[in-house]
C-alpha cells in the first residue's frame, strides 16, 4: 500500500476517535490502532479509505444478507430515490411489502413499520404490556433485543445471579423496570415453564430470540415455552431481527415450527436500509389504531421514517431474491461448510472449542461442547474469543470483535469461506 494511502487511512481512523465515542457508532470495541474507516463494499468484501480490502464476515451486522451492492436492491433504491425518500404515509411500496409480510409471517395478520430492530422489539413489549395490562417481562439470559433496557438486561453475565433475578447492564435502567424483569436460562424448558407459571399474574410477555444469539434451541424447548405462555395467558414475542428471512423465508417460526403472538423483524428485511417491522394478530395490533387514542390500553407507535418508500422498495427486492427456490438451501449449505471447516481447523490446532450456529451464522465457543445456554458459553474462555476475532481482523477479515457472531451472506462462496478458514487457522496459531 502507498505510504500516502496509509497516512490518509490512519488520519481518518484517528479523526473518528475524536468525534465518535471509542471511535465507533457502537459495539465494535476495536482498539484505536486497528480502527478503519470504510469507503465501499462489493459482494462479501469491503474496502477502507486507503483501498485496503477486507473479507466481510459481519455484513452490516447481518443486515446485508444478499451481499454489498446487490443489483436488485440497488435498482429498487435507485428507482425510488428520485421519486421521494419519505412521505411518512402508506405508499405503494410499503403497502405491497406489508401484504407480502402478512402472507409470509405465520404470526402476522397485521404489521407496522419502524426504522430498526430496537424499535420493533420495543413496540412488541409495549403492545404486550397494554394488551395484558401487566408490566412483567421474562427474557432469556444473554439475549439481546436492541439497545433499550429490556433488550440489554442480563446481556453479559458478570454476576451469575440466581434466576429469575435480572442483571441490569450499566446505569440506564430505572429500579422500577428492574423489578418487573425476570430472567431464565435458555434451553431449560422446565425452569422457563416453572418461572412462567410462578409469575403468571404479573407477566405480560416472554421475549425470545428463537436462535439464542448463535445457539439453536434444543428440540421441544420453544414448543414448551409456547405451551407455558398459552396456558398462563402470557404473550410470546419472537425477536426475529436476526432470524427473520435468514433461517428461512418464514424465519425461525418456519425453521423451528413455533408461532408466537407478536414478532419483531429488522436487519435483513431492509437490505441494509433502515427498516423494522412488528406484527401480530389483529386483536393485538388493534391497540395501535389512532381512533383508540383515548382508551387506556392504546399504544402510541409513530415512526417518522418507518416504512419509507426507499427502504420498502429495497425490502421488496430482498423478498424477491430470497424467494428464489435455491436461496435457502444454498445459504444453509454454505453455513454448514463454514462451521464444519472451522471445527476441522480447531481440531487440527488441538483447541478445546466448539462451533455453534444455524443457517448462515457461526460462532466459536472456547470450551468443549455441547453448550446449551449463555452461562455455559461465558464459563468458557471469552478472552480467547476476542483475541481470535482481533487476530482475524488483523488478517483482513472484517467483523465485530465484540459480537463474536459471524454472518455469511448470499455473496459468500466456497472460495471466500476457504480464504476465511486459512486466515482463521493463522489467527488461531497466533493466540494463546
Ligand atoms: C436479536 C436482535 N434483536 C434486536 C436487535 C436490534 O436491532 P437494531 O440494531 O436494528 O436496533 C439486534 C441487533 O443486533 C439483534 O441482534
Amino acid at each position: 500500500m502507498e505510504m500516502r494511502a496509509v497516512f490518509e487511512s490512519r488520519d481518518a481512523a484517528d479523526r473518528s476517535w475524536r468525534v465518535f465515542p471509542a471511535g465507533s457508532n457502537g459495539e465494535y470495541g476495536l482498539p484505536q490502532e486497528l480502527s478503519v474507516v470504510l469507503r465501499r463494499g462489493d459482494g462479501c468484501r469491503v474496502w477502507d479509505v486507503s483501498g485496503r480490502e477486507f473479507l466481510d464476515f459481519t455484513m452490516g451486522w447481518g443486515s446485508v444478507l444478499l451481499g454489498h451492492g446487490h443489483s436488485g436492491v440497488t435498482a429498487a433504491v435507485i428507482g425510488q430515490a428520485p421519486l421521494g425518500s419519505n412521505f411518512a404515509h402508506v405508499n405503494e411500496h410499503s403497502l405491497r411489502l406489508a401484504e407480502r409480510l402478512v402472507e409470509i409471517s405465520p404470526a402476522c395478520e397485521q404489521v407496522r413499520f419502524c426504522a430498526s430492530g430496537t424499535e420493533a422489539t420495543m413496540h412488541c413489549l409495549r403492545l404486550a404490556r397494554a394488551f395484558r395490562r401487566r408490566a412483567g417481562i421474562l427474557k432469556f439470559e444473554g439475549a439481546y433485543h436492541g439497545s433499550h433496557d429490556v433488550g440489554t438486561t442480563s446481556l453479559f453475565g458478570r454476576e451469575f445471579r440466581r434466576f429469575p433475578e435480572p442483571e441490569p447492564l450499566g446505569g440506564s435502567m430505572p429500579v422500577g423496570e428492574q423489578q418487573v424483569m425476570r430472567v431464565a436460562p435458555f434451553n431449560d424448558a422446565e425452569t422457563a415453564a416453572d418461572l412462567i407459571a410462578a409469575h403468571a399474574e404479573d407477566l405480560a410477555a416472554v421475549i425470545c430470540e428463537p436462535l439464542h444469539r448463535c445457539l439453536p434451541p434444543e428440540p421441544g424447548f420453544l414448543q414448551a415455552v409456547r405451551e407455558a405462555c398459552t396456558r398462563h395467558g402470557v404473550l410470546l414475542i419472537f425477536d426475529e431481527v436476526v432470524t427473520g428471512f435468514r433461517l428461512a423465508l418464514g424465519g425461525a417460526q418456519e425453521r423451528y415450527g413455533v408461532v408466537p403472538d407478536l414478532v419483531a423483524y429488522g436487519k435483513a428485511i431492509g437490505g441494509g436500509y433502515p427498516l423494522g417491522v412488528y406484527g401480530g394478530r389483529t386483536s393485538i395490533m388493534a391497540l395501535v389504531e389512532e381512533q383508540r387514542i383515548a382508551d387506556s390500553d392504546y399504544v402510541w407507535t409513530a415512526s417518522t421514517v418507518g416504512g419509507n418508500p426507499v427502504s420498502s422498495a429495497a425490502a421488496l427486492a430482498v423478498l424477491d431474491a430470497v424467494s428464489e427456490p435455491d436461496f435457502y438451501p444454498d445459504l444453509h449449505a454454505m453455513g454448514e461448510f463454514l462451521r464444519e471447516g472451522m471445527r476441522r481447523v480447531l481440531a487440527d490446532a488441538g483447541r478445546a472449542a466448539c462451533v455453534i450456529g444455524d443457517g448462515p451464522l457461526a460462532q466459536v465457543v472456547f470450551r468443549p461442547g455441547p453448550v446449551r445456554n449463555s452461562r455455559e458459553i461465558w464459563q468458557g474462555d471469552p478472552g480467547a474469543g476476542r483475541r481470535m476475532m482481533l487476530g482475524l481482523f488483523e488478517r483482513g477479515v472484517f467483523l465485530n470483535p465484540m459480537g463474536t457472531k459471524l454472518y455469511l451472506s448470499a455473496a459468500h462462496d466456497r472460495e471466500a469461506c476457504e480464504d476465511f478458514l486459512e486466515r482463521f487457522a493463522d489467527a488461531l496459531a497466533g493466540i494463546s
